[in-house]
């Protein structure tokens, strides 16, 4: 990731994936990184809407253009993990330097939730055009949403129990500024680690900082399937492996997932 790359600022924009796969599309380099103060188009993962209100949050997207011969694109599917890492990363040390020492952490639930006291914080989508990959055709738009400054009042009655920011958590106000370079930098070590050392490093750090793992939960398939059982590991490739209650391992490839314990 190249860290001297101006970050692109605009003030309003449908999506700031959509944008970023516009630049992208037109040449523009890896690590341009696209910021918007608010988004009319905010997308969620299965095409949900993403609430982008003014100023309040983060709403930032990253173009990743696959490095030749370093390591699989296949292995790049571990994108959204490796994003959520670099957020938790950075919004921990955000929080202990703003709070002082404090318990306060946030962890990561599967397949790419930012969560803060169990409640979400923040999200990644990643979009992905892919092509012959000397073609220079092939790219992928890293995209993350983090509730910031955001208070409960403002936030749409069907999320206010499931959502929250780090005001609603801690009652302070964050610089939106220093969460985001924070973010870059973290994102551009461990990608470089990545490049270095491959996938595996990325689950087994994701596993370390997840809430999921050991949990029991209820895994929503998008075909309507339920299945409940325990959260055992996540796989080399990303998915969730779950113990079902008969005896039965399932392997999760996409879906959501509820906690279903109290913890
Ligand atoms: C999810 O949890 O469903 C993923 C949410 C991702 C939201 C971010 S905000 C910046 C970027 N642009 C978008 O339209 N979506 C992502």
């Amino acid at each position: 990731m190249d860290m001297d790359l101006p970050i692109i600022y605009l003030n309003a924009v449908d999506s700031t994936n959509t944008y970023l796969d516009g630049l992208a599309k037109k040449g523009y380099p890896h690590g341009t990184v696209v910021v918007a103060d608010t988004q009319t188009a905010g997308r969620g993962r299965f095409g949900r809407v993403w609430f982008s209100p003014p100023k309040r949050n983060i709403y930032m997207s990253i173009l990743v253009r696959p490095s030749r011969g370093r390591v699989d694109l296949s292995d790049y599917a571990i994108l959204p993990m490796l994003a959520g890492i670099a957020c938790a990363r950075a919004i921990n040390k955000a929080l202990s330097l703003k709070t002082g020492e404090s318990p306060l952490r946030v962890t990561l639930k599967w397949p790419n939730d930012i969560l803060l006291k169990e409640k979400k914080l923040g999200g990644i989508l990643v979009d992905s055009r892919i092509e012959n990959i000397r073609s220079g055709n092939t790219y992928f738009i890293v995209g993350i949403g983090i509730n910031v400054n955001m208070t409960l009042e403002e936030m749409p009655e069907d999320i206010k129990d499931i959502a929250t920011s780090l005001y609603i958590a801690t009652g302070m106000e964050f610089s939106k500024n220093e969460v985001i370079e924070e973010i870059l930098k973290e994102f551009s070590k461990i990608y470089e680690e990545f490049l270095n050392n491959g996938k595996a490093y990325i689950v087994s750090e994701w596993q370390s900082r997840s809430s999921t793992i050991g949990r029991s939960v209820r895994a929503l398939l998008s075909d309507g399937t339920e299945i409940y059982g325990k959260a055992i590991a996540v796989d080399e490739n990303g998915y969730l492996l779950i113990a079902m209650y008969d005896g039965g391992i399932e392997l999760i490839k996409a879906g959501d997932i509820y906690h279903v314990d109290s913890h």
